[in-house]
């Protein structure tokens, strides 16, 4: 299961839960009174992830009263920004794209630098992890330019679907919005999430993308949500995608 770790470092973790001070907390941690998942620790620096480590001072667990407010929110990715939380080579992050925020979201999956649309970021790693669990297999619909005529040939060849190196690919639905010499529009729905997937199946087909924009993730779409803008997402909304994981056909939309 892939694993989102909002990592905090350990001193403000225990501020945050009201025990005491971090001042005091980095003292408590020297002295060996806190223990992180069995294990004493002494030094300053250390991390942890309040959703899966647990603390104990003294002997008393902390992670009961710690609370982390679930925060979710659709974002309409521009193309040039990265889904990483951070960049070696210093390109512009989707993080800054609500660094004004006080809540540390992490984006659930990924879209490529040159993919554009629909990402959630969220501080809720059950969600996430349900989200991009391969197991419950989410709708995901493209928006797809690519160069050349991509004619009815085409649409047949990749709705028997096309072998990729890690296996077959197939859309759940595929058409042609436009069709000319020079350029070609397309909407896919995949269930899947595999690395550059939608590239490589056109490329498969013999088609570079030109344009590649997510536009829906199950039930959720960009409406009202300008590039580079975003939006909570509702409780019920929340609601809605926890219970699409319920049951014995978790992939409905
Ligand atoms: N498929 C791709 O090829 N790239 C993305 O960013 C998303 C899906």
């Amino acid at each position: 299961m892939v694993q989102i770790k909002e990592q905090i470092r350990l001193q403000k973790y225990i501020a945050d839960c009201g025990v005491t001070s971090r001042r005091r907390a980095e003292t408590m941690i020297s002295q060996g009174r806190v223990i992180v998942n069995g294990e004493v620790v002494a030094r300053q620096g250390v991390k942890i992830d309040p959703l899966t480590d647990q603390v104990m001072i003294d002997g008393k667990k902390l992670a009961l009263n710690y609370r982390v407010t679930k925060k979710t929110l659709l974002l309409h990715k521009p193309i040039g920004y990265v889904t990483t939380m951070d960049d070696p080579q210093n390109r512009s992050l989707v993080k800054d794209l609500y660094a004004d925020l006080k809540e540390r979201l992490f984006p659930v999956g990924r879209l490529d630098i040159n993919t554009s649309g629909l990402l959630l970021c969220t501080n809720d790693g059950e969600l996430a992890n349900q989200l991009m669990h391969p197991r419950y297999k989410f709708e995901k619909e493209y928006q797809i330019t690519v160069a050349g005529h991509f004619d009815k040939s085409d649409l047949a060849a990749l709705k028997d679907g096309v072998e990729l190196e890690d296996g077959p690919a197939q859309p759940l639905k595929a058409e042609i919005k436009h069709s000319h010499s020079r350029q070609s529009e397309l909407l896919m729905v995949i269930r899947e999430g595999r690395n550059r997937q939608v590239r490589r199946m056109m490329m498969a087909l013999g088609f570079s993308v030109i344009t590649l924009r997510r536009t829906r993730l199950a039930f959720l779409t960009l409406d009202g949500v300008q590039k580079g803008s975003w939006r909570w997402l509702q409780a019920a909304e929340v609601k809605r995608l926890r219970k699409m994981t319920e049951g014995e056909n978790p992939c409905k939309n």
